[in-house]
């Protein structure tokens, strides 16, 4: 399969770091081909901007734009690797949302007025480092909400299927082991899945 991983972490000293390098490994040892876009490596701008509007409604798509599109047409499947921030996933990859997964590309409405998802090709797999344990944010309905504005929210309303979302809990607090179980889970989880 075709796999490509959104990553959006500002440094490579971070766990979520530790998470894309295992996910990248544990995928190819099963001989799928791999490309990931690393958000903050390539500066992406996130800012969905008038020009943009005005651009994308005469189809002429901007360049940065469209070569993410690109990317996505080309995927069977697509990661999405993220720490939680401030509930949500950081600004760089919500933009990255913002601008590419525009209209007439990811979704349309029909004449009904109904929506209509353009990525119904495609799974989807989530996987979010919270510096908050998991026990405390299921309990809080706070997990339940994430998987909503994400897994449902976003892919499910492009008619993409997410077949995970691994949220990885109390990370601020976790030592060696605990992180060691963690990369375990995404190894298994991912040779599992595909
Ligand atoms: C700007 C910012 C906002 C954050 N907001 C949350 C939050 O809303 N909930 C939470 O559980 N952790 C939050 N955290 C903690 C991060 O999710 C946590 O540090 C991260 O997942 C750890 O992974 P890393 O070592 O790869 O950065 C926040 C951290 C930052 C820097």
């Amino acid at each position: 399969m075709n796999h490509l991983i959104v990553y959006a972490h500002p440094f490579e000293d971070s766990f979520n770091h530790a998470i894309l390098e295992n996910a990248i490994s544990s995928l190819e040892s099963k001989g799928h081909s791999v490309v990931v876009r690393d958000l903050y490596a390539l500066g992406f701008n996130p800012v969905l901007c008038p020009l943009d509007f005005k651009e994308l409604r005469s189809g002429n798509t901007p360049d940065d734009i469209e070569t993410e599109q690109a990317y996505i047409k080309n995927a069977d499947a697509i990661t999405l690797i993220y720490p939680l921030w401030w509930t949500g996933m950081p600004a760089i990859l919500k933009g990255y949302i913002d601008r590419v997964f525009a209209y007439g590309f990811a979704y349309q409405y029909t004449k009904e007025g109904t929506v209509e998802g353009l990525l119904s090709d495609k799974k989807a797999l989530m996987i979010t480092t919270q510096g908050t344990p998991n026990a405390y944010y299921d309990a809080s309905g706070m997990t339940k909400s994430l998987k909503q504005t994400t897994d449902e929210g976003i892919f499910g309303f492009c008619g993409a299927k997410t077949l995970d979302h691994l949220f990885f809990g109390g990370i601020s607090t976790s030592d060696d082991a605990m992180r060691k179980e963690m990369l375990k889970t995404v190894q298994l989880t991912l040779k599992e899945l595909f």
